[in-house]
């Protein structure tokens, strides 16, 4: 990611980051090389998020970034935010799948949401807690924001490890390598290799079918494969990445066209439902989503990733949320 120009007088975006865990910390330490937003950290755990903001800070003499970050556990500071990433929860440990931490998130992205949402009524949110669609979904009830302001980030994350797998199989640098993931943020995600390219040439078309199935396997294990080297926690460095190429998008009114979470309400025949699919991102949020032709066997995989979103919506209905 190249810096962006020089603000020109003009205020500087705000961002509020929710949780000063790894995923957190990752976003602010990422975003405050950018160099072009003003930055809160909150978390309730005290000292952690003033302590990460203040190592962060360190590192800008170093690194030649001024960014004002603030590390915090009151959410007065993040009032008047332009965009809140919500990253708040129990993160995955060896064994456990994202749909293990429904019941505890569930409850700690309600009340995050509701306190940073009455400091910045008309922010975007971008939800990073796991599981990732199902959050949305009590993000976007407890806001009452529109669809176009909350945004799950799953897909940036998930094309980007299909990249780096691909670029690694076919020993070609990974920024000539694009992919795309639809579907849930979870094992049913559907890695669209037809729609995947080194240089604009589908990899259909440059790699064996079995290995084209390998890597897209990968790619839909790609966050346990991490948690089973780590084993005391998920990804996080390729997260906060992933993060902060959304808000670039949004704060920065790039326009880019980015696998994300958002509400369909029709789309890919899916009825009000968090999934993943290209939109995309600008000033306004979710701009724009396309609604890209597929094959009868891509569509049954979407709809059975769709599915698999529903029982955990269905679920938290069935324990009082949302
Ligand atoms: C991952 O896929 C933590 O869900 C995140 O690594």
């Amino acid at each position: 990611m190249s810096a962006p120009a020089p603000a020109t007088g003009k205020r500087r975006p705000k961002v509020s980051i929710v949780g000063a865990g790894m995923v957190g910390g990752s976003v602010a330490q990422t975003l405050a090389m950018r160099d072009y937003a003003d930055i809160v950290l909150v978390d309730i755990v005290p000292g952690l998020a003033q302590g990460k903001a203040l190592d962060i800070l360190e590192a800008g003499p170093v690194l030649g970034f001024d960014t004002s970050l603030e590390g915090t556990d009151s959410y007065e500071s993040t009032g008047g935010s332009d965009l809140i990433v919500i990253t708040s929860g129990i993160a995955r440990k060896a064994g456990m799948s994202r749909d293990d931490l429904l019941k505890t998130n569930m409850g700690i992205v309600r009340s995050v949401t509701e306190q940073a949402v009455r400091e910045s009524p008309e922010a975007a949110l971008i939800i990073v807690s796991n599981p990732l669609d199902a959050m949305c979904h009590v993000a976007l009830e407890a806001s009452g924001f529109p669809r176009t302001r909350v945004i799950g980030q799953a897909g940036v994350l998930d094309a980007a490890r299909f990249r780096t797998f691909i670029a690694m199989e076919l020993n070609v640098s990974v920024r000539d390598v694009t992919a795309f993931v639809l579907g849930g943020h979870g094992d049913t995600m559907v890695p669209l290799s037809r729609y995947s390219t080194v240089a604009g040439i589908p990899i259909t078309e440059l790699l064996a079918a079995d290995r084209v199935k390998a890597l897209e396997e990968r790619t839909a294990t790609g966050g346990a494969e991490i948690v089973g080297l780590l084993k005391t926690g998920s990804a996080y460095i390729a997260p906060g990445a992933s993060v902060v190429e959304m808000i670039d998008a949004i704060l920065l009114d790039q326009k880019r066209v980015l696998p994300c979470s958002v509400l369909l309400q029709g789309e890919y025949g899916v009825d009000d439902l968090f999934v993943g699919v290209p939109v995309k991102l600008g000033a306004d949020g979710v701009e724009h989503i396309y609604d890209i032709p597929l094959t009868h066997v891509e569509q049954a995989a979407v709809q059975k990733s769709a599915a698999a979103v529903r029982d955990l919506v269905d679920t938290m209905r069935r324990l009082g949320s949302p």
